[in-house]
């Protein structure tokens, strides 16, 4: 057993010695006799192997048994208890937050985050948040294509999560983001980011709390048309964002096929499970002009792909600059008006004219929103670890979300 500890650091330095030789010599020229004198060389007077072993040796060790069937449920009632604390904080955060919207509306002295310099907080270095902090106020991150007549959380939501902060030291960042595209960050901080750069609903705990279904995405970006360089890269950053939306358990696939539908209602057959599937099945349709081919046959293709998959697939369309039938039509499959009569049960989904570029993204984003649940769930959701955006590095986040 001491022979061998010894033997792994040989190993080790093996594997550094070699691939530092033969980056700089190249293995050709490796003496071996030489190269082992140098290894013991370095493993008794570099590292002192020797004298760790003598030391390792003369070590007292007692045998204890382990009962693992013990650790197991230690550790079982252990992270229990830790998940119960974290729910129990998140339903109290939850109940504050529908305390405040149904008070009357009052507007408390929160700022931007990216401007606490500049207006009468007090922030202090806080080792739990590694850096510096106010833990008696909170401050907003608003996106730039937030809604405008934002709702404020007044003062004494501010002091419940104060009030939390105190009582539950473990907990980290206290937040809430509002389907308006603001977030409310507790406690506040020094936002080094630029001020409107931040969108809560793009974030996977949001998303993942409004859409916790798995969904299947096609995104399919018309190229048959006239969609000019710059559409094209604004349709790139809306397939993006769309793909910044995505919870870790959805499966995408972008496709840019001219005959685009079809090719879209393939992937999506492809990873079909059968007809007792609850995923969700979209399709996403972003065209600049009036697709190419002939409107009966696109109707009847989408009418009979659909139909093979229980006409499960909702289909969103998106116009860039136009606001063509053909897309309402295609989004509500509906194909009566070029003889294509339309199958009974099928999902309608949206047609969306997006006459300003910069509010594509917006658009898009909340593609979702037309099957998120709309429904308060009775229990919160975990979202999967993430890399916190304010630096806190990996977290996973306690999610309640809360329907109209
Ligand atoms: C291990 O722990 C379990 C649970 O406490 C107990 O039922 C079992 O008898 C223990 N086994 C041994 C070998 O001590
Ligand atoms: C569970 O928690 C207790 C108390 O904090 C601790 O003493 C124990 O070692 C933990 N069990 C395991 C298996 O980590």
């Amino acid at each position: 057993m001491h022979g061998s500890s010894s033997l792994r650091v040989l190993k080790i330095l093996v594997v550094l010695f070699c691939s530092f030789t033969w980056l700089c010599y190249g293995a050709d020229l490796l003496d071996a006799t030489k190269f082992s004198q140098t290894l013991s060389k370095l493993a008794t007077e570099g590292l002192g192997v020797a004298d760790l072993q003598q030391e390792f040796d003369q070590l007292q060790f007692n045998e204890e048994p382990v009962n693992g069937t013990e650790i197991i449920l230690s550790l079982t009632a252990n992270i229990t208890n830790k998940f119960k604390e974290r729910f129990n904080v998140v339903r109290q955060l939850k109940q504050a937050v529908e305390d405040a919207y149904s008070r009357s509306q009052s507007y408390s002295r929160q700022w931007q985050c990216c401007r606490t310099q500049d207006f009468s907080y007090n922030l202090e270095y806080d080792s739990r948040f590694r850096q510096k902090v106010d833990v008696t106020k909170a401050c907003l991150k608003t996106s730039g294509s937030a809604r405008s007549n934002l709702r404020y959380l007044d003062d004494s939501f501010v002091k419940t999560m104060e009030q939390m902060l105190n009582d539950f030291p473990f907990i980290k960042w206290q937040y809430f983001g509002s389907e308006e595209g603001m977030l409310t960050v507790f406690p506040a901080f020094e936002d080094k980011a630029t001020c409107p750069g931040y969108d809560p609903r793009y974030r996977p705990w949001y998303v993942e709390t409004a859409t916790p279904e798995p969904k299947d995405v096609v995104l399919v970006i018309d190229t048959s048309g006239s969609m000019s360089t710059t559409l094209m890269n604004v349709a790139k950053e809306a397939a993006n964002t769309v793909l910044s939306t995505m919870n870790p358990r959805d499966r995408v696939r972008v496709t840019n096929y001219a005959n685009a539908f079809n090719a879209a209602f393939r992937l999506l057959k492809k990873s079909y499970p059968g007809q007792g599937s609850t995923r969700n099945m979209v399709i996403i349709f972003l065209t600049d002009g009036t697709p190419s081919d002939d409107k009966t046959n696109i109707m009847q293709t989408i009418k009979d792909r659909n139909a093979e998959l229980h006409n499960k697939v909702i289909i969103m369309t998106y116009g860039i600059l136009v606001n063509k039938n053909i897309l309402l039509d295609i989004a509500n499959q509906d194909g009566t008006s070029y003889g294509v009569s339309m199958s009974p049960g099928v999902t309608p989904g949206k047609f969306t004219s997006v006459s300003d570029t910069d509010n594509l993204r917006n658009a898009m984003a909340t593609y979702y929103d037309s099957f998120s649940k709309n429904t308060e769930s009775n229990n919160p959701i975990i979202s999967v670890p993430y890399i916190d955006a304010a630096g806190l590095g990996k977290l996973k986040t306690f999610v309640y979300f809360l329907g109209n």
